[in-house]
Parts: C-alpha cells; structure tokens; sequence
C-alpha cells in the first residue's frame, strides 16, 4: 500500500490532497499544527493525524519519530502568508519588510521542506517521490513583479532546497519536485483565484503518477507543464 505523508494537511490544497489521496487508496499520515482542531480533515477516514509545526525544529523531529512506515510520497505542504502572520501588503515590500518577519516566513515557508524531509530521509527509499508545494512567486521572473520580500524570498528558498534534495537523494531513487499548485481558492488563495483545490490537487498527483526519475528537481506547474526557474 502506498503511504503519503503531508504537512498542513488540515485545509486548503493540503486537506484536499489528502482527501484523494485517501480515494485513491493511499494510507495517509496528515501532519497539521492542531489535530484536535482539524475536524474536516479527522472525517476523511482512514487517516492518521500527527501534530507538526514545520517551523519548529523539535516539532519536526517528533513528528518524523511518530513515522514507523516506508514513505512513498510526502508533500511538504504546509505554508504561511504575511497576512497570517499579522502584516499588510503595503509593510512587506523590498524596502520596508520586516527582517525578523522575513526570516520567519523563510524558516516556515522555505527552510521547513529541508528539515522535514531529512527528518524523515531514513523512511524514503527508491521510487518513492518529495513534491514541494512552492509558488510561482518563488521564480525569478514572477518574483520580480510581486513586493512581497518574505514570501517570495521563503519560496524562492523552497525552490533551492529542491534541487538540492534532488541533488543528493538522486543515487537513492528519490524523486524531488517542486510544484506551484497554481492560484488556488483557499484562505490563502482568496476566494476570487483561479482554480479550485480539486483541480490543483488532481493535477499534482497525476503529473506524480507518470513523473519519471531523471526529472528529478523540476519546478512544475500543477498540470504538468514546466514553470521556469
Ligand atoms: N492558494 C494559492 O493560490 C497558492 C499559490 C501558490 C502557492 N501556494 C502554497 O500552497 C500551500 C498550501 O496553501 P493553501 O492555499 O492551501 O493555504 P491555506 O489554506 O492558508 O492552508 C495553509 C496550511 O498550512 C498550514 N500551516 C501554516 N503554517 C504552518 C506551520 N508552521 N506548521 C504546520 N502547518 C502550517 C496551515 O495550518 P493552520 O490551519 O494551523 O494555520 C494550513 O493547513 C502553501 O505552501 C502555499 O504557500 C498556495
């Protein structure tokens, strides 16, 4: 049976990913900060819930310590905006962000998909898949245009950290992507985006279906399609 372990799994593209993960026949291990909280994500039975703040280092840890199981696909999922953490638009640009908001985001956003998956490397074995939910934002070219300093530098961070997994987990048959899972109607998203959960979360896991190995360290768009760097 395959097993996929996904972080902020408790709404948004995350519960969604579990929740057809689950249909497919997957078991799912559902990381979220507040499992006695995560009502919707506790009625897509079978799931195992775990609690994690991929912020916090010793969170990781225990999480990755409560994993018995050989992992086929884990999704670093989890992800915070400025707007979440208390900041407007206009604070965040280039010449007036926070250094401390910026280092957070980067450490929550960006640095969080290293510490994670070597937490839990031991469980990653050949054939099995690391998909980064990065964003566009996170490009240099998309990223230029959008003044948001700690958010596109904490995705442009994600980006990174994937070709470096890839780099190094490659002899071992693993399999790193990132994913801009495209502007998705989520709290974060907004309710006027683009796409809706369902559809970024069918296109992330059937782009994964056929994915082949030498790809390894792409950046994708959700339906497949190459995004630049
Ligand atoms: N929606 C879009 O248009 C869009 C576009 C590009 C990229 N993305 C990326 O896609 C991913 C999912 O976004 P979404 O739209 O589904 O956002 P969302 O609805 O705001 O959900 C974010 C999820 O991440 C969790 N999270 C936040 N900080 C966390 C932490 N420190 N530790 C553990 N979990 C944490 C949240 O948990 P709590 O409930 O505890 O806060 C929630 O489950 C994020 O990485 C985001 O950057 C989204």
């Amino acid at each position: 049976m395959s097993v996929t372990v996904i972080t902020g799994a408790n709404r948004g593209i995350g519960l969604e990913l579990a929740r057809q993960c689950i249909q497919r026949g997957d078991r799912v291990i559902a990381g979220c900060r507040n499992p006695d909280e995560a009502q919707e994500l506790k009625d897509l039975t079978p799931v195992s819930l775990l609690p994690i703040d991929v912020g916090d280092e010793e969170s990781v840890r225990s999480f990755s310590q409560a994993i018995s199981e050989d992992i086929t696909l884990l999704i670093n999922n989890a992800g915070t905006s400025i707007s979440n953490m208390g900041f407007k638009r206009e604070e965040v640009g280039v010449l007036d962000a926070p250094v401390d908001l910026t280092l957070d985001m980067i450490r929550i956003n960006g640095l969080s998909a290293a510490t994670v998956t070597r937490s839990l490397a031991g469980r990653l074995g050949s054939g099995s898949q690391v998909v980064n939910v990065t964003s566009q934002i996170g490009s240099m070219v998309v990223g230029a245009n959008f003044n948001d300093l700690p958010y596109a530098t904490s995705k442009a961070v994600m980006n990174m950290v994937t070709v470096q997994l890839a780099t190094q987990l490659k002899e071992k048959g693993v399999s790193v992507v990132a994913f801009h899972p495209g502007w998705v109607r989520t709290d974060m998203g907004g309710s006027t985006a683009d796409i809706s959960v369902e559809e970024s979360a069918h296109g992330i896991l059937s782009t994964l279906e056929t994915f082949p190995h030498e790809d390894s360290g792409s950046f994708l768009r959700w339906d497949g399609s190459i995004h630049p760097w």
